[in-house]
């Protein structure tokens, strides 16, 4: 292993932000560094352990053999220190790393060095933005605290749409189409991960706006926890 991540010599690029998050079929990108095509796929894409396959072509697509890739990783949401991989060879142009690498979910940097037989060194650097499904560890512990956070939240929030008692007979929400669901009907029917999602993301086409950008996660877990201990499957 001679080849090092960020070697003097190295060409660097940092594209615009690249990131498709796919539903199945994991995470990829790809990326042109001075005649090398470098696609790098994850998959499943989602925090815990994944494969990361790199395939190197040519200008013309065809497959570009290297002596050796390197992976770097670096969280951006903090500071972790960041950590390298190894690759295993397979067919020609294609390189081969599976681990636990991406422990968090939210975007990383994943750099891929490739050490050339010929030509020069290349190393892309790819942003892969990791979903938080499927993590149920990361999910906050529904403690007291976080219960009472989350009914204050929805005080100042949510009741003026759903109502203070869940029914979705809030002021704000007379007239509107389609009407605040009534969340003693429908959190039962839901997980924690789905609830997490309608508050972070919304419901595209409603009055439910995305409240990601406003608050925080431990806010969004805290709402959660708090419609999860207060509305139940109730006559209205
Ligand atoms: C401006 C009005 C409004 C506000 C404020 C609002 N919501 Fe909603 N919410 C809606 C509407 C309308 C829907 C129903 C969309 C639909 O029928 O698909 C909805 C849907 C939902 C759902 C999905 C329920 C399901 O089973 O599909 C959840 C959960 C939810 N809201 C929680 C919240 C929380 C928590 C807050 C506060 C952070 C909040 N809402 C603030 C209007 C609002």
């Amino acid at each position: 292993m001679t080849l090092v991540l960020l070697a003097t010599g190295v060409l660097t690029a940092v594209p615009p932000p690249q990131r498709a998050v796919g539903q199945d079929g994991g995470l990829s990108s790809r990326l042109e560094v001075e005649g090398v095509r470098i696609a790098l796929l994850v998959s499943p894409g989602q925090v815990g352990v994944n494969r990361f396959l790199v395939t190197l072509a040519d200008g013309d697509g065809r497959p570009l053999p290297a002596e050796r890739v390197l992976l770097g990783f670096d969280y951006q949401e903090q500071d972790l220190g960041g950590s390298t991989a190894s690759t295993t060879a397979g067919a020609p142009g294609r390189f081969e790393a599976v681990g636990g690498f991406v422990g968090l979910p939210g975007t990383w940097n994943v750099r891929v060095a490739v050490g050339r037989t010929a030509g020069p060194d290349a190393e892309a650097v790819f942003k892969l933005s990791v979903p938080d499904a499927g993590r149920p560890g990361l999910i906050p512990a529904p403690t007291g605290a976080a219960v009472d956070a989350g009914r204050r939240l929805y005080g100042q929030l949510c009741a003026r749409c759903h109502g203070v008692t869940g029914f979705g007979d809030g002021p704000d929400g007379v007239g509107l189409k389609p009407p605040p669901l009534n969340l003693n009907a429908h959190v039962p029917f839901h997980g924690d991960q789905q609830l997490y999602r309608f508050i972070a993301d919304g419901l595209p086409g409603t009055a439910m706006v995305p409240w990601k950008n406003t608050l925080r996660e431990d806010e969004i877990w805290a709402l959660v926890h708090y419609l999860r201990a207060t509305f139940k499957e109730q006559e209205q």
